[in-house]
């Protein structure tokens, strides 16, 4: 059983077209898969619908099912327990995620108490646990700190200490790193690589980055105005691209190390007030033809996985 599926879902919330158009995709236990797309394109949507933070008056239909649990027809215990331990988000910017007049110690040990009713000293044991867990040095005294006393990285590291606390089997990470400059990013990404690795996570690794997922997940779906437009695993999508929006993409991203002109896709990211009868991406693409501007691309099998592109078919 696969650790999170999501099957077929849309969710539309009153603009010309839906948030969320059919979009299908899994994470296995032990896996990385990368959700990438342009700001808007509904990776944030998919990743709260796994919580069902639904927006509000958004009509929905697909499955969200975490090991084999239906998510959108949980009852309200069910929805709390997913919450509070089976799934764990992390955001971009983790001074969000933390009160600023609190203590560190307190930010992990109240969620170990109030959520899951661990006594107080057995919850201060584990705050330190985890600290240690995620590379901070001398982690007792970390506990008296709070946030402004730390850097992003350290905080960034103090928001994954507490997705672990309660033992989750699904992290979702929403640009977790995107807000942090070069080398803690890359610092943050073993990080998460490893406490991944360490407890056979599955990991929804959400990025507006093309070549960071390629890198870091094992598979990748490429989201654009809120359909998938290309799943592949990474090393296939990063060297052969199937569909243009993916080849733009990483034709627009500068790769470390190799700096070159930076070429963005051309035209700008479709808003929901943008409604389209033929693909989405067509507005944009170098290669549309007439058939794009009226069908919808239905995804076709490329090597290890698919693409919805109308150039792609026999
Ligand atoms: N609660 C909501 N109500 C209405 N529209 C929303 C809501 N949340 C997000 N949207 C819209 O859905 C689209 C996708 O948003 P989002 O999932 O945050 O994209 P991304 O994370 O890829 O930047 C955007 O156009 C956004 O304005
Ligand atoms: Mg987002």
């Amino acid at each position: 059983m696969m650790l999170l599926s999501v099957e077929g879902l849309t969710i539309e919330a009153g603009g010309r077209r839906p948030i969320l158009r059919d979009v299908s995709l899994a994470v296995g236990r032990g896996e990385i898969v990368g959700l990438v797309g342009e700001s808007g394109s509904g990776k944030s949507t998919i990743a709260r619908s796994v919580l069902r933070l639904l927006p509000s008056r958004a009509r929905v239909s697909g499955r969200v099912l975490v090991e084999g649990d239906d998510v959108l027809a949980m009852s309200p215990e069910a929805l709390r327990r997913l919450r509070a331990s089976r799934v764990s988000m992390i955001y971009q910017d983790p001074r969000s995620s933390l009160n600023p007049v609190r203590r560190i110690g307190d930010f992990l040990t109240e969620r170990l108490v109030h959520t899951l009713g661990r006594p107080k000293a057995e919850a201060r044991a584990t705050a330190v646990e985890l600290l240690a867990a995620v590379g901070m040095r001398d982690p007792e005294s970390r506990l008296r700190q709070y946030p402004h006393e730390l850097s992003g990285g350290m905080l960034q590291r103090v928001v994954i200490a507490a997705a672990l606390a309660a033992g989750p089997s699904l992290l979702l990470a929403d640009e977790a790193t995107s807000a942090l400059d070069v080398t803690t990013q890359a610092e943050t990404l073993a990080l998460l690589r490893r406490v991944q690795a360490e407890r056979e996570l599955g990991m929804l690794f959400i990025t507006h980055d093309l070549h960071l997922a390629a890198a870091f997940c094992d598979r990748v779906h490429v989201l654009y105005a809120g359909t998938v437009v290309e799943s592949r695993p990474a090393k296939e999508l990063f060297d052969s691209p199937r569909h243009p929006y993916t080849a733009g993409l990483l034709a627009c991203t500068p790769e470390l190390g190799a700096p070159r002109t930076i070429r963005p896709v051309p035209g700008r990211p479709p808003s929901l007030d943008d409604a389209f009868t033929g693909c989405p991406f067509a507005p944009r693409c170098p290669h549309t033809t007439e058939r794009c501007t009226t069908r919808h691309p239905e995804p076709v099998a490329v090597a290890g996985g698919s693409a919805a592109c109308h150039l792609l078919e026999v």
